[in-house]
């Protein structure tokens, strides 16, 4: 449903709209009817991760992305990727998916539609029309025959496509924490898994546990544990007993063996946030020559640890960032948000990906993929299709397996009588209420040029302040 304001623009209907910033209306998360405003004005209108890139290495591959409801074929052309709405000229089929394959090489034979065998080529050209004669010729324009195209955009080894001819590009959208992430060469990263799991669930809960360090100590407890101080100095030293305390007297010896165990930690609980030959390097690193104040001696040993770690993986053959220069250069937070459903994780090098598909108000594809990055020529093969298991399998991390163990049970909470409105720390969940106005932007069909500059603020607002988006 949409509206006309004042001034003639078209404005969508919004049930639940922020209007205390700090105040998110529960039944954002679960009313049909704010989903539909989702699905009809945010969606159509945003960049979506749609692919990596290493799926479709030769001329010809192809792979199929969907969500709610809308289905592209991202495909590999001899002038660079393309994609193509996912739909038969002739009856509407899916050329992709439906009841085929989802991925596939298409260099030789084209696209051929499961129906009546309509086919195409890899740049979407119609190259065949089964009994042409049976059809009055003016519905037969190549023009309108040829596979409908979609804007996509590459960065960072991935494919982005985007419904809207008239979205600002994807790096008008994102801005410069493109560039922190371009000076880590992210675009040379490789999966080393790819996991996905189905969550009962809105899509924008299970987003938002990831966009403040706030739930670490309660949630992910041993990584509090390792290192009160990061944790405390941020989010307050009193911890109501559930946590320890910072020890004001740690020895430089025992605070460099606590972030060598913190390191340890994000790498068992989330594999390439932080590797294990990131890990291995930085415990060789002793303490050494460091300065007796332990602060001062724990940045001098990171600067030791990021010069080893480029040094030795350059002379194992990898590309590695010059990890000191891009710290500086391009600070990057915890967690970093391509709005709407893409973010990543990373330490040193490699990442941790993470993709969130809504499959409906309370639920949605969850997907994960560890990226680091290999000695050219040993590029394992890329995994084609996420490894699917239950949301409390055990074979997950520990650290999503921690945070998936909240996700489903506040998804009930909302619900609960009573509950109307998260209440956010409007100085480290802001990320949270700028999101949602975000989104309420997109519903009211703000300004093109606007919304992207309100999505750039996003990126490096994790732990964030409640912004002037200028919405
Ligand atoms: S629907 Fe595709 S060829 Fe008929
Ligand atoms: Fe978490």
């Amino acid at each position: 449903m949409a509206e006309m304001d004042p001034a003639g623009m078209l404005r969508a209907a919004n049930p639940f709209p922020i209007e205390n910033p700090e105040l998110i209306p529960s039944k954002r998360y679960y009313d049909e009817a704010f989903y539909q405003a989702e699905v009809e004005n945010l969606w159509p209108h945003v960049w979506q991760m749609a692919c990596r890139l290493e799926q479709i290495p030769k001329v010809g591959d192809w792979i199929e992305y969907s969500n709610v409801g809308k289905s592209v074929i991202v495909v590999r052309t001899r002038d660079g990727v393309k994609a193509h709405h996912n739909h038969c000229r002739h009856r509407g089929v899916p050329i992709a998916g439906g009841h085929g394959a989802d991925h596939g090489n298409c260099a030789k034979s084209g696209f051929i539609c499961p129906f009546h065998g309509w086919r195409w080529n890899m740049d979407g050209e119609s190259t065949f029309v089964y009994g042409r004669h049976l059809f009055s010729e003016d519905l037969l324009d190549q023009k309108e025959l040829a596979l409908k195209s979609c804007r996509v955009e590459t960065w960072g080894g991935c494919a982005f496509i985007n419904f809207d001819d008239n979205a600002p590009s994807l790096r008008e959208s994102m801005g410069p924490l493109l560039d922190g992430f371009d000076a880590r060469k992210m675009e040379k990263l490789r999966s080393e898994w790819w996991f996905a799991t189905v969550l009962p669930a809105n899509w924008k809960i299970a987003m938002e546990a990831f966009m403040e360090g706030y739930h670490v100590m309660k949630t992910h407890p041993q990584l509090q544990h390792a290192v009160p101080a990061l944790y405390n100095s941020r989010y307050g030293n009193d911890t109501g007993g559930l946590g320890p305390q910072i020890n004001p007297d740690i020895s430089v010896a025992d605070n460099i063996a606590a972030q060598v165990r913190n390191l340890e930690l994000l790498n068992e609980g989330m594999s390439g946030l932080v590797h294990a030959k990131e890990v291995e390097i930085a415990r060789s690193i002793g303490h050494d020559g460091l300065p007796d104040d332990p602060h001062q001696a724990m940045m001098m040993w990171f600067g030791k640890v990021n010069a080893a770690i480029t040094a030795e993986l350059r002379a194992h053959g990898e590309d590695a960032p010059d990890l000191n220069q891009v710290m500086v250069e391009h600070p990057l937070e915890a967690v970093s948000f391509l709005f709407p459903h893409y973010f990543l994780l990373t330490f040193f090098t490699s990442m941790s990906s993470y993709r969130i598909r809504p499959l409906g108000p309370e639920s949605c594809l969850f997907e994960i993929w560890s990226l680091t990055q290999f000695p050219e020529g040993q590029e394992p093969a890329p995994p084609m299709a996420p490894t699917i298991l239950p949301y409390d399998s055990q074979d997950f991390p520990m650290i999503p397996r921690q945070d998936y163990s909240n996700i489903p049970i506040q998804q009930k909470g909302l619900h609960s009588q009573g509950f109307d409105f998260m209440r956010l720390a409007k100085d480290v969940e802001g990320l949270v209420a700028n999101y949602q106005r975000l989104i309420d932007g997109y519903i009211a069909h703000d300004d093109p040029a606007k919304l992207a500059a309100a999505t750039q603020k996003l990126g490096g607002n994790f732990d964030g302040k409640v912004l002037d988006l200028g919405l």
